[in-house]
């Protein structure tokens, strides 16, 4: 039976559980058998209460129902522990109820190189990191320490099982589904339930399916099918779905290469995206010292780990992506659902005038950092010393994922011909591609116009370096390696040649060749804390004058009223990210101190009531108070502070991007009612909802055009009896003139959900519940 086998060599003593997980199925299924997708059947075989009859599968409805599951595990990392974990201890629970590991790969700056810049965050951040160490230890979490690696290519490499569920505060999340295991990413509170061992709920996910056909040659890489099919479905056209691979195409590609296309299936805002089990995801198994885990795949295959048979008349849409003619892409600037084709760039660019000379080349991310993305890398610079071209014309930072990936490819030369070749080695971290970035070469205030080319999977306005000038697009590890040869912008390495000092004077790149694994991994350091089975006589201490740590107070219970007569905060235009609502980079500093990080809300989003009023309509607001201009937060506390109530109103898709739970804890925080917008991303919605915020729809987006500047909303029906799931609630705007008119507003809140309302916050509801 499975249930002898280990579910990974870091955690001892745990193990599959693939017969109830079948069993699971059959309950389901016993009075309404149809063919299954594989996502259904990952998704189902992890709910709650099947054994007591309490689903059917006729009963579950894709798109409504809300599905009450059990993961496996859950995944933070070292910018979303803090506060996960904070929340955590303010529960008073004892200990995690399911596995959980916490990664620190978001904190280290990338300046000089990793020892260095690694010895720079171990002194910046040993405060944040002794308090995930200790709380890791007190709680019986695994704690992956700085320098370990990336979080979602340290949980590929140890814990990803096909067949499994793992829930992670991150929105790359989805990077396991290389290994056949769903992968979601959530907010910090989510994390927080399931860790306490309460159900995770999720609105059951339609299911795209993707057929692959066809085998990828020359310079395509599996980066451009997740390229071009953001291009197909946009940034909002995954949400509230899984994107399902099938058909033959899905059997040609390495484990890695699979997980890269799930991780960046978060840039269209799909719920989660997955590869059925496959011989390249046992390879990588065997290879990763999980061999029994293979076996025991194997032994379910059919029944669990892959679609079945006929399942592809129950997509609710399919997708088909020829791997013979699939062109390499490059996505951007600004959003990483602009997608060119290769062999159109050049003339792109031009057209858009975009800053043709590169001005940082960079591999690396969670998404591109694997063994055979840094051998491709290799190829190409050994092509170009051929040539007697022997350094890149940019600037080249390369990133490998995980110590292990570190260790083997500097056992086998590899990084070494890389910094022969100019390029500067980066710890296992995020670094760039998450705005930790200590950028000297342009001038970030004078919003100095540059491109950026990087093998990264998000490429929004000043992702990387706080610049909004900063053009920068995302592509394969190879085509960034060939522009950091060529240096500009329109060159096209199948057909261009780029000056060398070989006998031709010019020279012209192969396509890459690469080995989906090397002959071993070596493991390097070892930087793993496990987790103790016993951590109850241990305490975690938080310095009460820390300015990076404060301990969580309760928000308040709901207050009747609390929706009425309400300043519109700002009204934000156009894309409104959780980068733009809570940015990154050195406000990760404050990702522990609620009152201080709340400095940073929406000083990066655009308010359309000023906008005739230059740059100072970016993360500025006037004050209804004083009538002034100033930074969104400081109208907000100021507001707050005498006792003003407050709404946001957002544009479509707010909140899109990461699962930041800042985000929406600030808005709280900050004496926020409501945010009422023409659409949400989902991670965020659940996170404003968790935090006790009420987020609501237009039922007509046009509505949100005759919001003004100096109206006064109340949002009527939702006190205790009033509000249901489903039910519609009526927004009415008091304008200066004098004038009322009302619109429909929507909301998503199931009746659980309008608990945490009431209560305050879902962790108010969780201690409510777990005190009692
Ligand atoms: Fe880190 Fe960037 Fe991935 S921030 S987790 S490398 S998306």
């Amino acid at each position: 039976p499975s249930s002898a086998v280990g579910i990974s060599p870091l955690e001892p003593g745990r193990y599959l559980n693939y017969e109830t997980q079948i069993q699971t199925l059959l309950d389901i299924t016993k009075t309404d058998n149809r063919p299954l997708t594989l996502s259904e059947k990952l998704l189902y075989s992890h709910l709650i209460g099947t054994e007591k009859g309490e689903w059917s599968l006729k009963d579950i409805k894709r798109g409504s129902t809300i599905l009450q599951l059990r993961p496996d595990r859950v995944a933070c990392h070292d910018a979303t522990a803090t506060m996960a974990l904070l929340q955590f201890v303010s529960a008073g629970l004892p200990r995690v109820a399911v596995p959980t590991t916490v990664h620190s790969d978001h904190l280290i700056v990338a300046e000089k190189g990793a020892e260095s810049d690694l010895l720079r965050a171990l002194g910046d951040h040993r405060e944040v990191y002794e308090f995930l160490s200790s709380a890791a230890k007190r709680y019986g979490i695994g704690f992956h320490k700085p320098g370990s690696g990336i979080i979602h290519v340290i949980i590929f490499e140890n814990y990803a099982f096909p067949g499994g569920l793992i829930i992670g505060t991150d929105s790359h999340t989805p990077n396991a589904g290389g290994m056949a295991m769903l992968g979601i990413g959530v907010g910090g509170s989510d994390a927080v339930d399931s860790m306490a061992g309460m159900p995770w709920e999720l609105q059951c996910p339609k299911v795209v399916g993707v057929r692959l056909t066809g085998k990828l040659s020359g310079w395509t890489s599996s980066k451009d099918i997740i390229c071009k099919l953001a291009g197909i479905l946009t940034a909002s056209g995954g949400k509230g779905k899984i994107i399902e691979f099938f058909g033959p195409g899905t059997k040609t590609l390495g484990a890695t290469a699979m997980a890269t296309v799930c991780n960046m299936s978060a840039e269209v805002g799909s719920t989660s995206c997955i590869f059925p089990y496959s011989e390249p995801m046992r390879r990588y198994l065997t290879f990763t010292k999980r061999a029994d885990i293979s076996q025991a795949a194997d032994k379910v295959k059919n029944v669990l780990l892959t679609a079945d048979p006929g399942s592809e008349n129950y997509y609710d849409d399919i997708i088909e992506i020829n791997l013979d003619i699939l062109e390499p892409h490059i996505n951007g600037p600004f959003t990483p659902d602009l997608s060119h084709p290769l062999s159109e760039f050049k003339q792109t660019v031009r057209e858009n005038e975009w800053p043709q000379n590169i001005s940082h080349s960079m591999v690396g991310s969670c998404t591109n950092s694997s063994y055979q993305d840094l051998l491709k890398v290799r190829n190409l610079v050994r092509q170009a010393k051929n040539a007697g071209l022997f350094k890149v014309r940019t600037p080249f930072m390369v990133t490998p994922g995980s110590e292990q990936i570190r260790a083997t490819t500097e056992a086998e030369g590899i990084l070494q011909e890389l910094r022969d070749a100019g390029a500067t080695v980066l710890s296992n971290s995020c670094g760039p591609c998450v705005g930790q970035w200590d950028r000297t070469d342009v001038d970030a205030k004078q919003r100095e116009p540059n491109s950026v080319v990087s093998s990264y999977n998000r490429n929004f306005a000043g992702r990387h370096d706080s610049n909004p000038a900063t053009h920068s697009f995302v592509t394969s590890p190879e085509l960034v390696t060939a522009f950091a040869y060529s240096g500009k912008l329109g060159f096209n390495p199948v057909t261009d040649s780029i000056p060398s000092s070989g006998s031709s004077n010019v020279f012209q790149f192969s396509p890459p060749e690469s080995l989906e694994l090397p002959q071993q991994f070596t493991s390097g350091e070892d930087l793993f804390q496990p987790a103790l089975a016993d951590g109850s006589s241990l305490s975690v201490s938080i310095n009460p004058r820390s300015d990076r740590l404060q301990l969580l107070k309760p928000f308040t219970a709901w207050q009747p009223g609390q929706a009425m007569d309400m300043e519109v905060l700002i009204k934000v235009k156009g894309k409104c990210t959780t980068d733009h609502i809570s940015p990154a980079g050195p406000w990760y500093n404050y990702r522990g101190h609620l009152e201080n990080i709340s400095n940073n809300m929406l000083i990066a989003a655009t308010n359309a009531f000023l906008h005739s009023e230059g740059s100072s309509n970016i993360g500025h607001t006037r004050n209804p108070i004083t009538g002034r201009v100033d930074i969104v937060p400081t109208v907000a506390r100021a507001l707050r502070d005498v006792g003003r109530r407050w709404c946001i109103i957002g544009d479509s898709n707010y909140g899109e991007g990461s699962s930041r739970e800042h985000a929406a804890l600030e808005p709280r925080f900050l004496g926020g009612t409501v945010v009422i917008a023409k659409s949400f991303a989902r991670i965020h919605e659940t996170n404003l909802k968790k935090q006790g915020m009420l987020p609501m729809t237009f039922d007509d987006p046009a509505t949100y055009d005759r919001i003004e500047e100096g109206d006064k909303v109340s949002v009527l029906g939702v006190e205790d009896s009033e509000m249901m799931p489903s039910k519609p609630v009526t927004m009415r705007v008091a304008r200066v003139d004098g004038g009322i008119w009302e619109a429909q507003l929507n909301h998503s809140y199931h009746s659980g959900q309008i608990e945490w309302l009431r209560d305050g916050s879902a962790l108010n509801h969780i201690k409510n519940r777990f005190l009692s």
